[in-house]
């Protein structure tokens, strides 16, 4: 049986890694192509899509919705938009499984247009808070109901949505994302302030398929989004870097595994996604940028990455934005330095797939590794990690996939349930790190 059959896997201490490893398209990137080409005149083809469960998630939604979009022949993806007021109301809610950037994007899209649509999802997603994006949407004249602030919520639209001035208390691009869709329809300009720059994949995009969005980052690192409302998109085609949030777990199994040298081609550099490379290269990680391009409006690169001892540091809140998806990932790399890492300014961990600074600390004490931790913070001591224990995923793909980069390194092997996950970003994870050199096999129930 291949290692994607199994629902637990194993990883066990590994030999040095070596070679390359193709990793899938951006999670991100594919969401908003999707939704993008979808809401713009004309046909838009995609190339290198993620095809994990997140992104298949959102685009059943959006064929629900009234889309027409297919696989091409040569792999592509092609959407026939059907323009900013041209969505129908889906006949069944609309379920996007484990995807927070799914469900949020789309109920800022359905905020927007004529239609009422019921938003559910799987049993992380529905623990997730939604307030903070239906507060905003309700604000600009969409009506909604949910569960005290969770899923279900149903979204009831309007062609003429208000423009408004939102100010964040978090850097969301979920939240600023959903807004600047909803704005799109708006009559004036909607503007968001976030207290930090969070990914502007949404941004960039929206220019690329004929918005006008204007970006501002202030002295203190505030950051001004503005988009032009009554909008029309029209089709461009995308092309989809692979993604540097999946790319971490490689990039830190080389990292911590002895003799380990591999390259990681076409990797997404944008400058709000490489915050955990920059800390690593802090911690004494050695990892090189070769051939750095333009591909599609995103900064691409290849990475190199060779074994290095690690030592702890402090990370500052005002990094969190730029790398909020790989703490999980850099508390394992934190797990096998020399000293003490402090991660500050990590809230946000709480409200994502799991409590990322719970299920992190309970999983690597149980690891044997020394961890500290409140509501806002976490500290991490390295040492030998004695492993030889079972972490359940809980729904969670970055908590499978960081402690199975553990395993590589432990005295006795890490077992992880609960691995199907692992689909909704990552298909292929197990064999890419096995191509590698890593130990990671099925374990059968
Ligand atoms: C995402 C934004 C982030 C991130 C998520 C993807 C996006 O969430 O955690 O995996 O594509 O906009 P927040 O914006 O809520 O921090």
């Amino acid at each position: 049986m291949a290692q994607s059959d199994h629902d637990s896997l194993r990883s066990s201490k590994a030999a040095a890694l070596a070679g390359n490893i193709d990793v899938p398209g951006d999670k991100s990137i594919s969401h908003r192509a999707l939704i993008l080409g979808s809401l713009a005149i004309g046909r838009t083809h995609i190339s290198g899509l993620l095809e994990g469960a997140d992104v298949l998630a959102t685009k059943d939604a959006l064929v629900a919705l009234g889309v027409p979009i297919v696989k091409t022949d040569d792999g592509d993806w092609q959407v026939d938009g059907v323009g900013m007021h041209g969505m129908v109301a889906p006949k069944a809610p609309l379920d996007l499984g484990n995807s927070g950037t799914g469900v949020r994007l789309l109920m800022g899209v359905v905020a927007g247009q004529n239609i009422t649509a019921i938003f559910t999802g799987d049993a992380s997603l529905s623990s997730r808070p939604m307030a903070r994006i239906t507060t905003p949407l309700a604000a600009m004249g969409a009506s909604v109901t949910s569960r005290e602030g969770r899923l279900p919520v149903t979204v009831s639209g309007t062609a003429t949505p208000r423009a408004q001035q939102h100010i964040s208390t978090v850097a969301s691009a979920q939240i600023k994302s959903a807004i600047l869709l909803a704005g799109l329809n708006a009559r004036g300009t909607t503007e968001i302030i976030e207290p930090h720059a969070s990914r502007d994949h949404s941004e960039s995009m929206l220019r690329h398929f004929g918005a006008t969005v204007t970006q501002t980052i202030d002295d203190t690192g505030q950051h001004l989004v503005t988009l032009a409302g009554e909008a029309t998109l029209y089709a461009a085609p995308v092309i989809v870097p692979r993604d540097p949030s999946s790319a971490a777990f490689a990039v830190v199994a080389a990292l911590i595994t002895p003799g380990s040298n591999i390259v990681i081609p076409g990797i997404g550099m944008n400058p709000l996604r490489t915050g955990l490379l920059d800390i690593l290269v802090e911690m004494g990680g050695n990892i090189t940028r070769h051939n750095e391009r333009q591909e599609g409006g995103e900064k691409v690169a290849d990475l190199h990455v060779k074994f290095s001892p690690l030592h702890g540091i402090t990370v500052p809140a005002a990094r969190a934005a730029s790398m909020i998806d790989e703490y999980p990932i850099l508390s394992v790399a934190a797990a096998t330095a020399s000293g003490t890492t402090t991660m500050l300014g990590v809230a946000e961990l709480r409200v994502k797939e799991t409590d990322r600074i719970k299920v992190m600390a309970e999983g690597l004490e149980k690891c044997g590794v020394s961890v500290t931790y409140d509501d806002d913070s976490m500290q991490v001591t390295g040492g030998s990690i004695a492993g030889g224990v079972t972490i359940a995923a809980q729904h969670d793909h970055r908590i499978g996939m960081s402690f199975l980069t553990l395993g590589l390194v432990a005295d006795q092997p890490i077992t992880v349930t609960g691995c199907a996950t692992i689909e909704t970003s990552f298909p292929g994870f197990a064999s890419g790190m096995s191509k590698l050199g890593a130990n990671i096999s099925g374990v059968s129930a």
